[in-house]
């Protein structure tokens, strides 16, 4: 087989998708009422949903956070896989899309288990208090991920969960591109991962492709 023979191709997306349970109807209508509001159409896929579902219960999480709320589809999935008590804070720049999280969060059934929390993710990470979460989704602006991920690193405690979105670049991961492309930052930071020590985690070919890891030391 040649080298750069596709192994997880369009196929198997769609056969995933086809084979992982799928947005109910409250998530259809955000999404449609997120179109309209011309909210970009960059949230996480359904089967990338149920992923990080299923890691999140393994896990037992209860305290998540998470960069770059958007719609808030991603904080409504999460916050779905918690206990009563858990919670999802999202932080998001955008105050048009905070106010359209907020919203359909308002709307939603894990009203009371997510908070958006509003500012640059940087900033706002670094106002949370260490060991005050266990699980952290990286998403947001790629070229800070490295940012986030160090913040992170200080908040979780051993053993905590970092995910990140988008390790496949947007499907452009070996296009040609400029050094300051988004996907150039998704580059880096991907290369960052595998030579951080204190992470053991791996890519997984779902969605856009998704890092899932574990803070060791
Ligand atoms: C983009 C960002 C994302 O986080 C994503 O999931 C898809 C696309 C973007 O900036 O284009
Ligand atoms: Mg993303």
């Amino acid at each position: 087989m040649p080298d750069d023979d596709a192994i997880i191709t369009r196929r198997h997306y769609n056969y995933i998708a086809e084979h992982t349970r799928g947005d109910d109807e409250f998530l259809i209508e955000l999404k449609q009422a997120a179109e309209a509001a011309e909210i970009p159409k960059i949230w996480i896929s359904p089967a990338q949903a149920s992923l990080m579902q299923v890691i999140l219960k393994l896990h037992g999480a209860k305290q998540v956070i998470e960069v770059g709320t958007l719609a808030g589809y991603s904080a409504i999935s999460m916050a779905r896989a918690l206990p009563d008590d858990g919670r999802v804070r999202t932080i998001e720049l955008e105050s048009r899309h905070a106010d359209f999280a907020e919203q359909w969060i308002a709307k939603s059934n894990v009203a009371n288990k997510v908070k958006v929390l509003r500012g640059a993710g940087v900033d706002v990470l670094k106002t949370i208090d260490s060991g005050s979460a266990d699980a952290c989704f990286l998403d947001a602006d790629k070229a800070n991920y490295p940012r986030y991920l160090d913040e992170c690193l200080r908040i979780l405690p051993v053993g905590g969960l970092i995910m990140a979105d988008n390790a496949f670049a947007f499907g452009r991961l070996f296009d040609q591109v400029e050094d300051d492309s988004g996907v150039a930052a998704v580059r880096r930071f991907n290369d960052y991962m595998a030579a951080e020590k204190r992470v053991h985690a791996v890519m997984v070919g779902i969605g856009d492709g998704c890092w899932v890891g574990v803070k060791e030391a």
